[in-house]
């Protein structure tokens, strides 16, 4: 039995802004536009993008920004609507599924849910919405 860490409910991980502080849902959506794709801390640290929907909604999925190339952290870039990596060129659709290599897969998932007024990510094991494929990252 490995109990929860500080700040983790259900398994999840409380999302942490860049200085390390949990990432509150309205304080969020509040200064976040909708389609806004921005890095927080994820699960195991990683860099992981909280997606802001066209409703201003926080989505239910966060994107690991890590690409599955060589592991270059992908910036999101507005005017193309695309995620794409500087290492090499690769390319993710706006929501993470590969477009051009030599990335050979999608960005991985997360869950991303607002408990308690914080924003959480946990591990998703299900099938990629994306690729209607199982999980390559679990
Ligand atoms: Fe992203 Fe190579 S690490 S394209």
């Amino acid at each position: 039995f490995v109990p929860p860490s500080s700040g983790s409910k259900g398994g999840g991980t409380t999302a942490k802004d860049a200085a390390g502080n949990d990432i509150v849902a309205t304080d969020y959506v509040a200064t976040h536009q909708a389609g806004d794709r921005s890095l927080a801390q994820g699960l195991k640290g990683d860099p992981t993008y909280i997606v802001i929907t066209d409703n201003q909604e926080i989505a239910s999925y966060g994107l690991n920004a890590v690409c599955t190339h060589l592991g270059c952290v992908v910036p999101w870039n507005v005017a193309e609507n695309k995620f794409m990596c500087p290492c090499h060129g690769s390319q993710y659709n706006s929501e993470g599924k590969v477009v051009r290599g030599p990335a050979p897969l999608s960005l991985a998932l997360v869950h991303s849910d607002v408990v308690d007024g914080k924003v959480v990510f946990s591990n998703w094991e299900e099938t990629d919405f994306r690729t209607n494929e199982d999980p390559w990252w679990t």
